[in-house]
């Protein structure tokens, strides 16, 4: 209780400060300043007033699924990290963290990190022809909390998807009040009545084009001769099977058709109180509950929930993580174990790794990470294990985690197989700091499926370092394991293989570690005291017969 960090107490203060509309004399000139700026007429609404009409009621025939359960637009979003982006306690850490290492570069700095954690207030600002907030600011607005919101992605126009002056989150916004919508003819009475927005059919609010623009992230070190690509899972889903821009094929799916899952039929939103209209039942319904793989952090904002001002409820937020949990089982990777052999001491075997999902595995912030974990097994006991992660996160066995190089073929236990990039600074040292990252020491991240080296943007998503790795290819890698049987081991061998990922792993906390701000050491705080089992993605067991 002593040491309730700062940012808390500057959210609590953003409430009051909303609250009491005349600004006293003891207000600070940023508590003014966020004031005025919520006083003008804003191109963007939060998203509790769109909960007014869709959002779950137990009385309302509308945004229910057959089974009985919350479908609404409003309920399904606002427990998924875009809902959080703001209130993220890693996002505020990093940021604070790069701008303590280059505060010569604060305002720069910060305005792009607001531009897509806090896009409602970066592109007021820009509508505004003013300076975006600064992080300080922005804490008081309750726009800037509420993260990627539905006046956002609702109010983006197509003039710019998919080309490169769309990309670092720079969509075009306009101040029209039009809010798109996949539907044709809708009730436009209501919402016009209730917000001023008009709802009317846009069919470019399916297209991937949008999620590429806040899914494309450049970064420019001081003094760097190019940008370097950070984030990019729209364009190595547009190097794959997945990609439906050119012509559809069976194996097309858009971002919207795996991250928005498909509901049935119902009517789309419902009575606010004490009205009553008539609108239609509308077919294939999509959720909003966009899940990646960060159950992680999903779980860290519920039990923090106070200290980060998070508004989605406790059962909302443990059914984004269960779902996380079950997409990252059930609809990521498959490992198969092939070919045993046994001879003379020496037990052979390949596993076979598949991304199945439509863009690198992982993809997006560069620390995540996923890796191989095989044990095997003589009369109950190891004889032989590799990839095992320890309580506090680590891989054993992997001394330098930021320097952990390829292997194609395994053969002692520190050789563990890690899908993931690592960035170099301008001085050649691995980095996990967005600002100082110039080139790739490593990016042995799975390939999509349909990933070629002739493709779109394959030059910018092309792997580095799995040279010589010729089965590391579109969608999957066949990784080879030569293991010492202990003498005398003749009896039945058991295989055993998980594919383990984390969103955060231990070595990209560290880069935080000896931050002085108070973000860094909330979060390093929350961090400590969290569970940090890995997530499974696949398992396979294989059994060798005795010789
Ligand atoms: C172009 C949009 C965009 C900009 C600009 C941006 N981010 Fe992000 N950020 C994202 C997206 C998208 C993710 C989530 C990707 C994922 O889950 O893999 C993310 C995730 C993160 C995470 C990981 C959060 C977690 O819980 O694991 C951190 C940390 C982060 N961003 C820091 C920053 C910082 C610092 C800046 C400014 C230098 C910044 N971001 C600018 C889009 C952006
Ligand atoms: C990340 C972008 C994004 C955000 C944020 C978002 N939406 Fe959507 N929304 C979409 C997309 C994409 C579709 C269309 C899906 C499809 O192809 O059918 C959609 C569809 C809808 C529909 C039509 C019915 C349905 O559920 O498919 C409504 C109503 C709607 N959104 C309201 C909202 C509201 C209210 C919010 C805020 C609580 C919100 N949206 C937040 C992207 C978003
Ligand atoms: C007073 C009730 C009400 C409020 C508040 C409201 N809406 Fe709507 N919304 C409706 C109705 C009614 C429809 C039309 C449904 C139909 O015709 O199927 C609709 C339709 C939509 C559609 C689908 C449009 C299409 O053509 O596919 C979207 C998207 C949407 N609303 C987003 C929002 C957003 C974002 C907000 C908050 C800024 C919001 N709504 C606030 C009542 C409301
Ligand atoms: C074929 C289905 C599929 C398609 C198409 C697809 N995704 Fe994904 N995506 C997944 C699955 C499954 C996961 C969870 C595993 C993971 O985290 O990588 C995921 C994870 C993500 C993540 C979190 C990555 C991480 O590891 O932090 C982001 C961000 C993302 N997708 C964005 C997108 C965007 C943007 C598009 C469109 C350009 C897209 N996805 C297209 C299946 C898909
Ligand atoms: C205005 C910018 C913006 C747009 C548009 C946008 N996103 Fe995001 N998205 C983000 C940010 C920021 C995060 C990361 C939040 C965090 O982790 O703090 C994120 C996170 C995600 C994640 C990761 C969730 C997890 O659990 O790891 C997925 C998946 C995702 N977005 C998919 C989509 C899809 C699909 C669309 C298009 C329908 C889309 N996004 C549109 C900004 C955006």
């Amino acid at each position: 209780m002593s040491r309730r960090p700062l940012l808390a107490l500057f959210a609590s203060l953003g409430v009051l400060a909303a609250l009491t509309s005349a600004s006293g004399s003891g207000a600070s000139s940023a508590e003014a300043n966020a004031q005025s700026k919520e006083k003008r007429e804003s191109a963007f609404l939060e998203a509790q007033r769109c909960a007014l009409c869709h959002s779950h009621s137990d009385r309302a025939r509308a945004m229910t699924t057959l089974q009985g359960d919350d479908a609404s637009p409003h309920g399904t979003w606002s427990a998924t990290m875009m809902a959080n982006s703001f209130r993220d306690p890693y996002w505020r850490a990093q940021m604070a963290h790069e701008v303590e290492l280059e505060p010569q570069r604060k305002a720069q700095i910060e305005g792009l990190c607001l531009r897509c954690h806090a896009p409602m207030e970066s592109h007021q600002a820009r509508l505004d022809d003013r300076d975006p907030a600064s992080f300080e600011e922005a804490l008081l607005l309750p726009l800037a909390q509420d993260g990627v919101s539905c006046t956002v992605c609702h109010q983006a126009q197509p003039t710019n998807f998919g080309q490169p002056s769309s990309f670092s989150g720079r969509l075009d916004i306009r101040d029209e009040k039009r809010i798109f919508g996949p539907y044709a003819s809708p009730s436009t009475g209501p919402m016009r009545m209730h917000t001023g927005f008009t709802p009317e059919k846009g069919e470019h609010i399916s297209s991937s084009g949008l999620c590429g623009s806040c899914h494309t992230l450049y970064t420019q070190a001081e003094g760097a001769a190019k940008p370097f690509l950070e984030q990019a899972p729209y364009l190595e889903w547009r190097n794959s099977v997945f990609s439906d821009e050119g012509t559809r094929t069976e194996e097309s799916r858009s971002c919207v058709e795996c991250h928005m899952l498909d509901q049935g039929s119902m009517r789309i939103a419902r009575m606010p109180p004490g009205r009553d209209f008539n609108i239609a039942v509308r077919d294939n319904v999509r959720g909003h509950a966009v899940l990646g793989g960060n159950a992680f952090m999903t779980d860290m904002l519920r039990k923090n929930r106070e200290e980060l001002g998070v508004t989605a409820s406790d059962a909302a937020l443990l059914r984004v993580a269960a779902a996380t949990r079950a997409q990252l089982a059930h609809s990521t990777a498959r490992v198969e174990i092939v070919n045993p052999a046994r001879e003379s001491g020496l037990l052979r075997f390949d596993l076979v790794v598949e991304n199945l999902t439509g863009h690198k595995l992982p993809s997006g912030y560069p620390s995540r990470r996923a890796w191989l974990s095989v044990e095997v097994r003589a009369g109950g006991k190891n004889v032989f294990e590799s990839g095992i992660v320890d309580t506090e996160g680590h891989i054993s066995k992997v001394a330098d985690e930021l320097a952990q190089p390829h292997f194609d073929v395994v053969r002692s236990p520190e050789q563990v197989v890690v899908y993931e990039m690592v960035a170099l600074d301008g001085a050649g040292k691995p980095t996990t700091s967005l600002a100082e990252m110039v080139e790739h020491r490593k990016d042995t991240r799975l390939l999509p499926r349909g990933w070629r080296s002739d493709g779109p943007h394959a030059d910018e998503t092309a792997p580095v370092g799995t040279q010589g790795d010729d089965d590391f290819m579109g969608g999957r890698d066949t990784v080879s394991y030569e293991v010492a049987l202990p003498d005398g081991t003749s009896g039945e061998l058991l295989i055993v293989v998980r594919m383990l990922y984390q969103t955060i792993p231990p070595a990209w906390v560290n880069g935080l570690r000896d931050s002085k701000t108070d973000e860094a050491r909330a979060f390093v705080r929350m961090y400590d005291a969290a569970e940090k089992l890995p997530e499974t993605l696949a398992t396979a067991a294989l059994v060798v017969p005795a010789q």
